[in-house]
């Protein structure tokens, strides 16, 4: 999977299957099963790392698990998040960041949260080799200004305003908009009008893509559960399950028996 490809999916009309992904052993699973896409996604910091908030994330720490994905993935496009900061401040400063980020972790694209605001950065960056995945709606990294995890692109003003950030970074050169948390019919208007891709996440079936949280789908966090998740895996029971047999057999000397123990003096 290449940054281009995501263009072709949409014209052929074949969905782009996203994940996000944190580390080697479950983004090896994630390609070997053909998921098109693995985010290494700055929700890191509340699904990973234990915060309330994407906020704290650090490039450094972004780039320690895009290395450790990008070594997982043969066939899937491995796209990382830039983290709060690291594409706020100048087209410059975001191609630096940018830079580190395919240098550093070998990933294929790179992902920044905002719309009409970001075109200029976009366009930079995608004319100078490095492709640009957007994201619009809900975007985490504004949680403060938003006053939490609301939806967003609800009523004419504001289904206008995000319709105008996906036409703007689809305009700049975005290989893929990310559209997260709005109205099903608004997700399908961009998906219909900005050209390019789009990936939802609460945002509609008519998108080009889906993606979820690996945590979320799999059943392994127990944060804050949007309305848009699925949950296709009770893996938290599961986990909990096999620990506790684990400590059960600990406990009563049930492990380790023989064939779990080596031979000889
Ligand atoms: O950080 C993340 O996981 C994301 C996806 C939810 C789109 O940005
Ligand atoms: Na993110």
């Amino acid at each position: 999977m290449t940054a281009p490809a995501l263009a072709r999916f949409k014209a052929e009309g074949r969905k782009i299957v996203t994940v996000t992904a944190y580390d080697y052993p479950f983004a090896r699973l994630f390609d070997q099963v053909g998921v098109d896409v693995l985010l290494v996604g700055d929700s890191l910091g509340m699904v990973v790392q234990g915060q309330e908030t994407p906020l704290p994330v650090t490039l450094d720490e972004m780039i320690y698990h895009a290395r450790m994905v990008a070594r997982a993935a043969r066939r899937a496009l491995v796209v990382m998040d830039l983290p709060f900061g690291a594409a706020q401040i100048s087209p410059e400063q975001t191609m630096a960041a940018a830079v580190r980020a395919m240098q550093e972790s070998g990933c294929g694209a790179v992902k920044l949260e905002g719309g009409a605001v970001m075109a200029e950065t976009i366009a930079f960056l995608t004319a100078r080799g490095i492709p640009v995945v957007a994201h619009v709606g809900l975007t985490p990294q504004s949680v403060r200004a938003f006053g939490g995890f609301k939806v967003q692109g609800r009523g004419a003003a504001a289904s206008q305003r995000v319709l105008d950030d996906a036409l703007a970074v689809a305009q700049a050169g975005a290989s893929a908009i990310v559209l997260e948390g709005i109205p099903a019919a608004l997700g399908a208007r961009i998906t219909a009008e900005a050209g390019c891709p789009t990936i939802g996440i609460g945002a509609g079936a008519q998108c080009d893509g889906q993606v979820l949280v690996m945590h979320d789908l799999l059943g392994l966090y127990d944060g804050v559960r949007p309305k848009f998740v699925k949950q296709y895996l009770n893996g938290g029971q599961l986990v909990s399950n096999a620990i506790t047999q684990f400590a059960d057999e600990v406990r009563s000397g049930a492990f380790p028996s023989a064939e779990h123990a080596f031979k000889g003096e």
